[in-house]
């Protein structure tokens, strides 16, 4: 029967780029619907920018962006990502659409008409300059605790206190720096403390469905709060709270129906984001949203991090379920990533920048296959250990599995023509060996116990070698009247190889696919192990499929100037005395340099220029809040629209010059051929994604 699934990460917050532990999320994740697909199951895999909130709205403010077109340029960053690591979405949305919109109020007027929700009088800081209920991140005091100055309205990272903004001594708002004033308003709640939702929750969390350790801690939060003796408060208490699911303006986020100037708080729309921006993609394919939700054997999950569990397995249920929709069949929690055992972070400098793991040319399939090679269907953090990772790769990935191939596929395309030939009985015993432990492997991958299922292949992989060490087919190859035996023990490693890259597939997909062709064999399905490709099958010549990992790629991987060095050793240097036509120029000091001030700009507007065929006129936001004109000489190699919405580097202090079209107010830079008859071509620079307006560069 084939299932039909509808699978989500967590969606990340729209005001950074994404790290490494986002990539781990999406690497298991993927891996999960890539195997689901194998199986011959339906599945809708989503996610979209977390897009609301009060930090993005503040940061998109100091940006001098709009929030949307903050959250935008965020979403323009995306791509290298995933497609860097091979993440197949089917939708990335934001959750400020206009799906996400209807479905908030939707499901708000529901749960409204349920009866679960409920406003009331609530006091909190409110920043008298900035016109604004500060969240608790953006109050700062001195520890009611320990004294320490400069701490965060919820916790002091000195003593570990954890008090409520208002115990903070000599508060003041981060933001502009004034004295907060207490202040009420109408907030509203979703009445989760309901004795319809407890009960509700009570079942649903503990019905056997959730990894025990997540349902074990769920438990506690069902207990009645206690006083310093360990005694309940009240007997009546059953541990939940109401949750607050309004702000008040200025909020970016959605407004309540019904409560002008009250916005939904990002935490009620985010997960309605996994809904909307499944709808987004169903009603771009033509397909009825409506009804797949409403089709009960349609399966639901939510692959998320340890820290939002609450969310994920209080608020999202039960919203759901009182909005009378379809409820998550599981959420898979995960652990974090550490790296060689310590949590990553900038101080330590031991974090992973996926995008520089990539540009250093790592293949993102050995991340892919060592992630997994780490994960396990319980709440543990995953070690990157970076003696392990080469280990892994090269003795496991490239040494056991992909020499399987490289050593047999020589002779059947040198020796027989590229065709397979007959098995005899001990290399059928050792292919039925093999096809009896995909099942199995197979369970795992349900379970996400993928370190299980790639320690399983392994072992099979170690069978299929101690078969070649026996046969030694460079050997057969070298003795007269060994022709049949080896044609039948390079056609079994071929067979063999071809099992253990079904199983690698969800791991390896870029890799599998490679090897599809090599094979000449459609895109494998799970039940493609219950056959073989048999005598006479043709295969393509053996082409490398994996090089090993160069322990100089960790080290440059984790140490910035190595990395650049290492790069520069290996880059083919351009053939030139004169590089880009012309010499280098004088040299000037940090100083001379530090008098040029360059910044991203991005690229408003951007339009011919009458009368000139060289000219663009470009208007470009610079964080100033006004827009700057620039003519550029570079309608060559330009159209307007081709730039527009673009992010560049302005040279901001340039004295302004006039031109006969007008004033030009900078200069955007590109690069070019000193002999542009020669070399034609202009190349306008443009930033690593994630850049934003205003930021300086050097
Ligand atoms: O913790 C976070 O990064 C949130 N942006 C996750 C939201 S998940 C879902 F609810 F949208
Ligand atoms: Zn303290």
């Amino acid at each position: 029967m084939t299932r039909r699934l509808f699978v989500t990460t967590a969606l990340p917050y729209a005001n950074g780029n994404f790290h490494i532990g986002h990539i781990m999320e999406y690497i298991q994740a993927d891996i999960w619907v890539r195997f689901q697909r194998m199986r011959g199951n339906e599945v809708h895999f989503v996610c979209a920018d977390d897009a609301h909130g009060a930090p993005i709205m503040i940061a998109a403010e100091k940006a001098g962006v709009t929030p949307r077109q903050f959250v935008d340029n965020i979403a323009a960053g995306r791509p290298p990502y995933l497609q860097g690591f091979h993440i197949e979405f089917d939708n990335w949305s934001h959750t400020d659409s206009e799906e996400n919109h209807a479905l908030c109020r939707e499901i708000y007027l529901d749960l409204q008409q349920a009866g679960l929700i409920e406003t009331r009088e609530i006091e909190q800081f409110f920043d008298p300059e900035k016109g604004m209920f500060l969240p608790d991140r953006f109050i700062k005091g001195e520890c009611p605790q320990c004294g320490a100055k400069d701490q965060y309205g919820d916790n002091c990272e000195v003593c570990g206190a954890v008090y409520a903004p208002t115990d903070l001594k000599h508060p003041f708002s981060a933001l502009s720096g004034a004295t907060p004033v207490l202040k009420t308003s109408q907030h509203y709640f979703f009445k989760l403390s309901d004795p319809r939702c407890v009960a509700y929750l009570k079942q649903w969390t503990q019905d056997g469905k959730l990894q025990p350790e997540v349902a074990n801690k769920i438990k506690e939060w069902f207990e009645p709060k206690k006083d310093e003796n360990g005694q309940p408060l009240s007997q009546a208490d059953s541990g939940l709270s109401d949750w607050d699911i309004s702000r008040d303006a200025p909020y970016f986020g959605i407004e309540i129906p019904g409560a002008p100037g009250k916005y939904f708080y990002v935490w009620f729309d985010a997960p309605i984001g996994y809904l909307a921006s499944l709808k987004n993609l169903m009603t771009r394919r033509g397909e009825d949203f409506d009804a797949f939700m409403a089709d009960p054997s349609v399966e639901q999950y939510h692959f998320i991090g340890k820290d939002i569990v609450t969310f994920h397995t209080l608020f999202w249920p039960a919203v759901l379920h009182f909005a009378k929709r379809k409820e998550p069949n599981n959420i898979f929690v995960h652990g974090h990533l550490t790296v060689n055992g310590e949590k990553m972070s900038k101080s330590r400098g031991n974090g992973i920048d996926p995008l520089k793991y990539l540009s250093l040319g790592m293949n993102p399939e050995w991340l892919r296959y060592y992630i997994a090679a780490k994960l396990n269907a319980h709440v543990e953090d995953a070690d990157f250990n970076t003696s392990d990772f080469v280990t892994r790769v090269n003795s496991d990935l490239v040494g056991k599995y992909i020499n399987i191939a490289s050593r047999a596929a020589g002779f059947l395309t040198k020796r027989f023509n590229g065709k397979l030939g007959k098995v005899s009985a001990d290399g059928q015993a050792l292919l039925t060996q093999l096809q009896a432990g995909i099942a199995p492997i197979a369970t795992s991958f349900e379970a996400r116990e993928y370190g299980k299922a790639l320690r399983d292949t392994m072992l099979l992989a170690d069978r299929v070698n101690e078969y070649v060490d026996q046969n030694k087919p460079w050997e057969l190859a070298k003795q007269e009247g060994q022709e049949a035996r080896l044609h039948d023990v390079c056609t079994t490693c071929i067979e063999a190889f071809r099992l253990l890259t079904l199983v690698l597939k969800p791991v390896l997909p870029s890799l599998s696919q490679q090897v599809e062709a090599f094979l000449n064999i459609a895109p494998m399905r799970f039940t493609d192990a219950n056959h073989f490709l048999g005598e006479g099958h043709a295969i393509q010549t053996y082409q490398h499929l994996m090089q090993r990992v160069d322990p100089k790629h960790i080290e440059a991987l984790f140490e910035a100037p190595p990395a650049l060095a290492t790069l520069a050793e290996k880059a083919e240097p351009a053939e030139s005395t004169l590089p880009g036509g012309e010499a280098i120029a004088p040299t000037i000091t940090i100083d001379d340099f530090a008098k040029v001030d360059l910044r991203i700009a991005k690229i408003v507007a951007c339009e011919a220029v009458e009368g000139s065929t060289k000219l663009l006129r470009l208007s470009l936001d610079a964080g100033e809040g006004r827009l700057r004109n620039v003519f550029s000489g570079i309608a060559s190699a330009y159209k307007p629209e081709q730039l527009v919405g673009q992010l560049t580097v302005l040279v901001a202090n340039l004295a302004p010059r006039k031109m006969k079209f007008g004033v030009s107010e900078g200069m955007v830079l590109a690069a070019s051929h000193a002999d542009d008859k020669a070399q034609p071509g202009i190349y306008v620079l443009t930033p690593w994604p994630g850049a934003q307006p205003g930021m300086r560069i050097g």
